[in-house]
């Protein structure tokens, strides 16, 4: 019974065709002999006219009887209305229930946050989930597009690990067999190792932060988009980030119109059109300064000070040269200054913030060795990693961007948690 017809093809269908669709019950209006459904299914919604005497009376009992998020057949003639939700209805000649809903469905209007977070396994059949779902992957399409037209190989990093990444901090342990390893919080020094390998690598996959701060915009499972080139430095690392920023946009507004405008969101890709505002961070501090926070010279920067510094901004911006103590131990200091690094983070103007970090890498061995102690870090954690410096080392950089808070600045979300199909917080993990 595999579908060769949906929803979105009725559309197409000209005036008096007869059509047969498999679908969900996603409303049910009586008026007596007349009977509307709004069937649903993945491709969207469409108005089912279901009138007594216009086909079995059985059916139309059948019709009667439906609960919500029953799965149906229906067959029936379309027609041009007015009055239909997308000006076509189908006039249903026949009726055939698939499954009927066990009980009335929970998911309605005015029911609270959590309950609807608790039952997200139903609320994701709403057509505003999966048009941000569709969106989300319009998204990773483009930017897989992208890297394969610019030579990159997409590989994958595995997810237990042995050593931080970014910082102890946020490490989530695991029994490995009794031994502590942990989930990764990044592919990064994997992709350093397949640049010898591969020369431009880039890995779409989950990373995982033990984060308590209940933000708007932290998750403890966030899919990760990284990329790592070989002989870029930070010059080469910006323009790559912001052409590629580019066509992921461009990408979701060339492919999804009908979600944007089902989600009632404007896009102007024009917006995210390189190049981008650069400022360092020095010069981020004082902008800060002057909004009256107080931040010491190698903080780095929370999601109020990102919030406040973004609105200055209409595009995604550059904030560049963050001090070393700001930001993990593989940062490579800017020969010119070393306090500062050859590094940047994008953030997302209008309040939003942060979605990319990255910079160039110090590849030098004994450098890197010193930063390592200098972080009081065991550089026998690090084995693997520092033997990358001995053997052939180049000048590399590479970046990573929070594919669900890209979204969240793309779609203005309310939460992160909305660009994930089953989101994981301090507080949820389940379903
Ligand atoms: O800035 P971060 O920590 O950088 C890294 O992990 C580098 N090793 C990446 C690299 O250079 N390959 O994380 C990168 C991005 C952030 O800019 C943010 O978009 C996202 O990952 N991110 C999170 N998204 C949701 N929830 C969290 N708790 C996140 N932490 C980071
Ligand atoms: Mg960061």
């Amino acid at each position: 019974m595999l579908k060769d017809f949906s929803v979105k093809d009725v559309l197409r269908v000209p005036e008096g065709g007869e059509v047969e669709l498999l679908g969900w019950v996603r409303n049910k209006r009586a008026h007596g002999g007349l009977i509307f459904i709004d069937l649903r299914d993945g491709t969207g919604v469409i108005q089912v006219a279901v009138k007594r005497g216009q086909l079995p009376d059985e059916c139309f009992r059948a019709a009667e009887e439906l609960r919500r998020e029953s799965a149906i057949k229906v067959r029936g003639i379309v027609t041009r209305d007015p009055r239909a939700p997308n000006g076509v209805e189908i006039r249903c000649r026949d009726l055939k229930v698939i499954s009927q809903s066990m009980d009335d469905y929970p998911i309605k209007r005015g029911i609270k946050v959590k309950f609807i977070l608790d039952n997200r396994h139903l609320h994701i059949r709403s057509p505003r989930v999966s048009a941000i779902m569709k969106i989300r992957a319009a998204l990773l399409d483009a930017a897989r597009k992208w890297f394969q037209e610019h030579g990159f190989i997409e590989i994958h990093c595995p997810s237990f690990i042995t050593a931080a990444v970014e910082g102890g901090a946020t490490l989530f342990k695991v029994d490995y067999f009794g031994r502590d390893v942990y989930l990764t919080q990044s592919s990064q020094f994997y992709q350093e190792a397949a640049i010898y390998s591969l020369e431009r690598v880039y890995s779409i996959q989950p990373s995982f932060r033990a984060e308590l701060s209940r933000t708007r915009r932290h998750l403890t499972e966030f899919w990760h988009l990284e990329a790592e080139i070989a002989y870029a430095e930070l010059e080469d690392l910006l323009k790559i980030i912001e052409e590629l920023f580019y066509a992921m946009v461009l990408g979701v507004t060339e492919s999804a119109h009908g979600e944007l405008e089902l989600l009632k969101v404007k896009v102007n890709p024009d917006v995210a059109k390189p190049p981008y505002p650069r400022i360092r961070y020095s010069e981020a501090l004082e902008i800060l300064r002057g909004k009256g926070f107080k931040i010491e010279w190698g903080e780095d920067l929370g999601a109020d000070e990102e919030r406040e510094l973004s609105k200055d901004f209409e595009k995604p911006f550059f904030v560049t040269h963050w001090p070393r103590e700001a930001k993990a131990f593989y940062h490579m200091p800017d020969p010119s200054d070393p306090s500062v690094c050859r590094n940047a983070d994008l953030l997302t103007p209008g309040g939003f913030g942060e979605v990319i970090g990255g910079g160039q890498r110090i590849h030098d061995y004994n450098q890197l060795l010193e930063r390592i102690r200098e972080e009081g870090l065991n550089p026998e954690d690090y084995k693997w990693y520092l033997d990358l410096r001995r053997f052939g080392t180049i000048p590399h950089s590479g970046f990573g961007l929070g594919v669900e808070r890209m979204l969240w600045w793309l779609l203005k979300l309310e939460h992160i948690r909305d660009a994930c199909l089953f989101p994981r917080t301090p507080a949820r993990v389940y379903p």
